[in-house]
């Protein structure tokens, strides 16, 4: 069965004093829940983080890391470090990581690679940008991300995926999918999954909705029967708004 998640990408926000304010309130406040719930501080405050929240359910994971085992590849972050400060899932394929720092698809497919190879658990990010729904597009542009991205994955792999269907033009902008345009999508990325693999695959991958999630809106959207979770973005940069978050699913 699959499991329901939320998780908070705090992206370039947070000192580390910062930090340990938010996961300490953020401990404090935890309801009681069956989802998984996460938090991805920034590469230098994961340390802290862990710390911080040892004994805790809360699990921090990381924003991104490199594909290489090792080597000259100055700024960037191995598989083999966030294992080393107790780290087991990465997010990968971040839309502003794909835009802003232009990793492409064949860089995120040989990541995902890496990270899964090391046992790593990933959260794979994909989504649509406002003039691919304009035009009737998304629905291309999901499937090739999929298939750039993943579809080259062994079948026993999968259990380590979960995917993170964030449309570019609801990140940060308030502006989020409706419920149905969440659900309806979902249900298309299982089932182009059910086609390239099988129904046991599609059905038990965890898939969140991304994109402005907040206390307001994450009920109705966590209520559809294919959305089982979200990457939240601003809003899980305030403890009691994340909680909300975390009460609604
Ligand atoms: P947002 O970000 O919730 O601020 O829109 C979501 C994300 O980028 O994962």
């Amino acid at each position: 069965m699959r499991s329901k998640i939320v998780a908070g990408n705090w992206k370039m926000n947070k000192t580390l004093s910062e930090t340990e304010v938010l996961v300490t309130e953020l401990a404090a406040k935890l309801p009681d829940t069956d989802a998984e719930v996460m938090v991805a501080p920034t590469y230098v405050n994961l340390v802290g983080a862990v710390r911080y929240l040892e004994g805790s359910a809360i699990e921090v994971i990381a924003q991104n890391m490199h594909f290489a085992e090792s080597g000259a590849y100055t700024g960037e972050i191995s598989a083999d470090m966030l294992l080393g400060i107790g780290i087991e899932t990465v997010i990968i394929g971040h839309s502003e990581r794909r835009s802003i720092f232009g990793e492409t698809d064949e860089i995120l497919a040989k990541k995902v690679i890496a990270a899964l190879e090391k046992n790593l658990r990933v959260i794979f990010c994909f989504g649509e940008e406002l003039e691919d729904r304009k035009s009737g597009n998304h629905f291309n542009i999901v499937s090739d991300q999929l298939k750039d991205g993943l579809f080259n994955l062994k079948p026993e792999v999968w259990s380590k995926v979960v995917l993170a269907y964030e449309p570019v033009w609801a990140i940060g902008t308030g502006e989020t999918a409706s419920p149905e345009q969440a659900q309806e999508m979902h249900t298309f990325i299982r089932r182009t999954i059910s086609n390239e693999y099988d129904d046991s695959i599609a059905e038990n991958v965890s898939i969140l909705y991304g994109g402005s999630v907040k206390p307001n809106n994450a009920q109705e959207i966590f209520s559809k029967p294919d959305v089982d979770g979200g990457l939240i973005g601003g809003a899980s940069l305030n403890a009691d708004d994340f909680i909300a978050i975390i009460k609604a699913i």
